[in-house]
């Protein structure tokens, strides 16, 4: 095997290997076969590191706090089959919208284990929540707070609520992911009194109950100091506020954005450091401030879900400019993971038909939309490639298919789930007739 395919077949998933014939292979299936059979492009999840990240979450942070919840964030992706692999690791939900809440109750998720975020939400889907007995709202804003107090009264039910904080602290992510800082559009700032002021209101709801606080701080995080300076306002205040009124923080909610290794170069944290720096803070602070130990909840969407994924595309034509470059192109690309032109986010990629094989030229990779910023990977190093050959990426399981568009009115690929050599469709490719069907005329 080249040094190259050495160093990035660990940013694949777990089971990722190269058999016999120089393919990659994903939970023993033949990922060439897979082009063959589904099309591509093609997404392709490993169950097995699916399920290991959820357990590695859970067991890292079990190992150090004693009452832990590990909701996971939807909006990374989604889909039944998956939430339910999810609710069988006894995994919670961070749900995000109408949709995402319908994915849960489609596949018959229990409600009390889930969370709807927004900054934004709708009566449609305040109602949708309670309705369906979510477990918690993480309230966000004044006019969601009088309303979801109406609606609950309407329905003569006491909803548990979290509220959103915003801790001001800077995570140092791309600035489109960066949410906990002051000019943010999520949350209740602190520094400006309209925490205080967001508790005491849910205080005086009496369809309310305020369970406890949240904060995110943005995604992903590559360090972990922010979470300790983010817990340490949060617990400060909380406790400033539980002198004056009458709230106890039984939930803390410390968001997502942990970071996950999409390059062979860039490794990120592991679950265990994210784990010890948390519990340590809320284990120090509530100690010298003299609070009871709230539950902690977590809601990592990245890291559960980002490396059981990867896109297989087929090569099509290039085009080398002398001096310049060679651009070689794929069957997909923006219109599936737009966070290249995005966040400017780099991925490694393997020829997949050649899969241990030297790299030979520096090529660019682009995809097939109608846009010049539509390009995968710039100036990456792999062996020649051919019309027809498959490129595989890996770290494409997060925000590459839930941020997916009908752009150029092509087709969202197919999905499937790998395990122990047997490949199973969890979404079948969209056809044209799929993309006419909502029009009238
Ligand atoms: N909780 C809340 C309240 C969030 O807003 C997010 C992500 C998460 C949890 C999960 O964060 P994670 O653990 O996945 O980092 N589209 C961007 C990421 C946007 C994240 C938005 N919120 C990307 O492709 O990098």
């Amino acid at each position: 095997m080249s040094d190259k395919s050495q160093r990035i077949i660990r940013v694949f998933p777990e089971t990722a290997t190269i058999n016999h014939h120089n393919h990659l292979a994903i939970a023993g299936c033949d990922t060439i076969e897979l082009a063959e059979s589904f099309g591509t492009p093609l997404y392709v999840f490993d169950e097995t590191t699916l399920r290991n990240k959820c357990r590695e979450y859970t067991r890292e942070f079990n190992r150090v706090y004693s009452d832990v919840t590990v909701a996971y964030a939807c909006k990374a992706y989604a889909n039944p089959a998956l939430v339910t692999v999810l609710h069988e690791e006894g995994l919670w939900l961070d749900a995000v919208s109408g949709g995402e809440m319908n994915i849960a109750r489609f596949a018959g998720f229990p409600p009390e284990k889930v969370l709807f975020h927004g900054n934004n939400k709708t009566q449609d889907e305040l109602e949708f929540a309670l309705d369906w007995s979510i477990g918690r709202v993480v309230v966000d804003n004044f006019r969601e707070m009088g309303l979801l107090q109406n609606l609950a009264a309407k329905r003569q039910r006491i909803q548990q609520v979290l509220l959103r904080l915003s801790p001001e602290v800077d995570p140092h992510t791309h600035s489109h992911t960066t949410t906990g800082v002051l000019d943010s559009k999520f949350g209740f700032p602190i520094s400006t009194g309209q925490a205080e002021e967001a508790i005491a209101i849910a205080i005086r709801s009496s369809n309310l109950r305020l369970a406890g606080l949240h904060f995110h701080l943005g995604s992903p995080l590559f360090e972990v100091e922010p979470y300790e300076q983010a817990i340490k306002i949060v617990l400060e205040f909380a406790s400033r506020i539980s002198r004056n009124y009458d709230f106890t923080l039984d939930e803390l909610d410390v968001g997502g954005g942990f970071a996950v290794q999409y390059l062979a170069e860039k490794p990120a944290p592991p679950a265990s450091a994210y784990a010890e720096v948390i519990a340590r803070s809320i284990l120090e602070l509530t100690s010298q401030l003299d609070m009871p130990l709230p539950r902690l909840i977590i809601e990592p969407g990245r890291a559960i879900i980002g490396q059981a994924g990867i896109a297989l595309y087929r090569a099509g034509g290039n085009k080398t400019i002398q001096g310049v470059r060679k651009y070689v192109f794929v069957d997909g690309g923006m219109g599936d993971n737009i966070r290249p032109p995005l966040y400017d986010a780099r991925y490694e990629a393997m020829v997949a038909n050649k899969a241990a094989s030297a790299p030979e030229e520096k090529v660019t990779i682009a995809g097939k939309f109608c846009e010049s910023g539509d390009i995968l990977i710039r100036d990456i190093d792999l062996p020649a490639i051919q019309d027809g050959d498959i490129i595989a990426v890996p770290v494409c399981g997060a925000y590459c298919l839930a941020m997916s568009s009908n752009y150029n009115a092509y087709l969202k690929p197919a999905v499937i789930l790998v395990s122990e050599g047997q490949a199973k469709l969890m979404r079948r490719r969209e056809t044209y007739a799929d993309l006419v069907r909502q029009d009238l005329f």
